[in-house]
């Protein structure tokens, strides 16, 4: 089965890690459709999204022109990242700039995960900042092709990686996202782990209930025969 990448970001969390620790901007980078970004929009003052595909900026510039505190980037988000990193703007960062052949117009098919690149550009930072990268799974056990598993880390290297630039960071998994915070942070992320559902919205929430009915009934009937 091909596994599609992306999750929008959680906006609760992403609100919890800026009331706790005064995180100023949102950096995302793979925009796609935009639809983290107008997340993210909801919650900070200025949010930064990043796209490689120009098709897909084009079309996310025009989507998103009614958020005036979103600006849209072309280009790779390692070349990005490396200039907007700064040492006093705590910045919530959501790293998503996955390829995936289901994402239609997807870009980065040649460097497919190109997230340990994106952490050494973003260096040591601001103390405070927080990084939330999508997709853990992929980390924990390499994909399937078409990917190619050559281009996607292990878990214990992007750990590694955050520890290396932010070494007081609490690190772990949670609802597919990996998750890097200030210690101090902690807290937020265990609350988030405690109820990541009750803060997906109503229609996701009942879309959840509807699948995981029918997954029942199916094992349900499959253990009867
Ligand atoms: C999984 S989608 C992102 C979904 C989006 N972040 C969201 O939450 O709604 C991955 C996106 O990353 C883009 N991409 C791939 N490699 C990239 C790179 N090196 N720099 C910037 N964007 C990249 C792809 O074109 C695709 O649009």
């Amino acid at each position: 089965m091909l596994v599609a990448m992306g999750g929008a970001v959680s906006p609760h969390l992403a609100s919890g890690l800026k009331q706790e620790l005064g995180l100023v901007r949102a950096v995302e980078t793979g925009t796609y459709r935009g639809w983290s970004a107008r997340r993210l929009a909801r919650v900070f003052p200025r949010v930064v999204t990043i796209e490689l595909s120009p098709q897909l900026h084009q079309t996310a510039m025009k989507t998103l022109r009614d958020l005036p505190n979103v600006e849209c980037r072309l280009g790779r988000s390692v070349d990005h990242l490396s200039e907007l990193a700064h040492e006093r703007v705590p910045t919530l960062y959501w790293l998503d700039a996955h390829w995936s052949p289901l994402f239609e117009a997807s870009a980065g098919e040649a460097d497919q995960c190109p997230v340990l690149d994106e952490l050494k550009a973003i260096g040591p930072g601001d103390a405070a900042d927080c990084f939330l990268i999508d997709d853990a799974r992929v980390f924990c056990a390499s994909p399937r092709p078409p990917y190619d598993p050559e281009h996607w880390p292990t878990l214990a290297e992007i750990f590694d990686t955050i520890r290396e630039l932010h070494p007081g960071h609490y690190l772990t998994v949670v609802s597919d996202i990996v998750i890097g915070v200030p210690a101090g942070a902690k807290h937020v992320v265990d609350e988030f782990s405690r109820h990541p559902v009750r803060h997906w919205p109503l229609a996701a929430r009942l879309a959840r209930y509807l699948l995981l009915g029918v997954l029942r009934r199916v094992q349900r009937w499959a253990g009867e025969r």
